[in-house]
């Protein structure tokens, strides 16, 4: 049976560095200031950003929740993300995705201040982690993910990693920061997504899988090679026919990959609480950037 990776608990240890961290800055400084924007009601953003709020107000940042209605237009958001650039109290902004559809979530990424970004998804900062500087923000998540590699102690270098997804928040990034020529990392990594033919020809190849469809238990374990580690990105809420709260699972069948890998993570527990960890380390250094220009 696989070890299973504790996100949790991963995430406390860099969360009480973290909290060192904010209480040194707010002594010299001030405390972090994070924008957090929630444009609409899709009831797992809500979920998400209530987590990340909980979360600054345990570590002592300072956190402002910015609801907009379902109906805000693309200038509304344009012009509170404008006010929060200018914010001298504001380190950070964050604008959850996805936004309804009728806002160009391109757009509002761009007028994000780049310094502000803490989610890592504005040109600049791709373009730095794409080259590789090793200063500046982290993509969230697949910073997490490499945080918990990095404590199991699981060798990342010259392994075949397989990323599931192609996306802006997960998958590119993660295949970006998997390949990196740096300690920890250093892997040979492939993407597959919705437009390859055969997916498990590769999956079943990999040393290290990471699963990031959004599509509930996708990955089987016919699909895993024996001994790979398993980490699955994915929180999909299945609904109850009975109509109960229904359930979360990940993008990956647990019961059937646990029994096939040397280590997994579970949903929840394994990486969402360390892409808050992420979050918040971002926030902090934010904070310090500014103290620093
Ligand atoms: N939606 C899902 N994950 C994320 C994230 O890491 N950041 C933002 N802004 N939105 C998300």
């Amino acid at each position: 049976m696989a070890v299973i990776i504790d996100g949790k608990a991963t995430a406390a240890a860099i969360n009480a560095e973290t909290k060192v961290m904010v209480e040194s800055l707010t002594r010299r400084f001030r405390a972090p200031g994070l924008a957090v924007v929630l444009v609409g009601d899709d009831p797992a953003s809500q979920v998400y950003v209530r987590n990340k709020v909980r979360t600054c107000g345990e570590l002592g940042i300072r956190s402002e929740l910015h609801r907009l209605d379902r109906e805000a237009t693309e200038a509304e958001v344009l012009a509170l993300i404008s006010r929060l650039n200018s914010d001298e109290l504001i380190d950070g902004i964050l604008v959850q995705s996805p936004p309804p559809k009728h806002i160009d979530e391109g757009r509002i990424i761009a007028a994000i201040d780049p310094e502000k970004d803490v989610d890592c998804f504005c040109e600049r900062n791709v373009g730095r982690l794409l080259i590789g500087e090793r200063e500046g923000f982290m993509p969230c998540t697949p910073w997490g993910i490499m945080e918990l590699l990095r404590h199991y102690e699981i060798e990342v270098s010259g392994k075949h990693a397989v990323v599931i997804g192609r996306s802006n928040i997960v998958g590119k990034p993660m295949a970006t920061l998997l390949m990196r020529k740096a300690a920890g990392a250093n892997a040979t990594v492939t993407v597959v997504h919705s437009g390859t033919p055969d997916i498990t020809r590769f999956t079943r190849d990999a040393d290290i899988l990471i699963a990031a469809i959004g599509k509930p238990e996708f990955v089987r374990g016919s699909m895993i090679k024996p001994g790979a580690v398993v980490i699955d990105v994915g929180i999909n809420r299945i609904e109850d026919p009975a109509g109960g709260k229904g359930r979360l699972v990940g993008d990956v069948c647990f019961a059937e990959a646990e029994r096939i890998a040397s280590a997994i993570t579970p949903v929840p527990g394994g990486v969402g609480p360390m892409t808050i960890a992420g979050l918040m380390r971002n926030a902090c250094l934010a904070a310090l950037w500014h103290l620093e220009r």
